[in-house]
């Protein structure tokens, strides 16, 4: 069983965009993607940008780093365009009430 960790509000991330926030030391990237809530690592994988700084499309279910233009599939990780090529940590959700829960372990 994983430990759950309040990492915001539901409320906190408009439908469609991405907010970073803070969990055990950890900065993280929340997509609200107007169905579901995904959580990865905020840092960018190739280099030092933030994926919440990027714009995020909910058609194709990608996050777009704001410095190269590196595309993350935020559902898995899954890097889906250059120069994005190594996996992005992301982290099992629960939406309880109005509180977006992290699985961190
Ligand atoms: Fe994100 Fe280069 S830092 S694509």
């Amino acid at each position: 069983d994983s430990d759950w960790t309040r990492l915001c509000a539901t409320g906190d991330v408009p439908e469609g965009e991405a907010r970073s926030f803070t969990a055990a030391g950890k900065r993280l990237c929340v997509i609200n993607d107007g169905a579901q809530f995904y959580v990865l690592d905020d840092l960018c994988t190739h280099g030092q940008a933030w994926l919440s700084e990027g714009y995020c499309d909910t058609e194709d279910c990608v996050i777009e780093c704001p410095l190269h233009g590196g595309l993350f599939d935020y559902r898995n990780g899954k890097p889906a365009g250059d120069p994005a090529e190594k996996d992005a940590p992301t982290y099992a959700v629960r939406v309880e009430g109005e509180a977006v829960l992290v699985a961190l372990a």
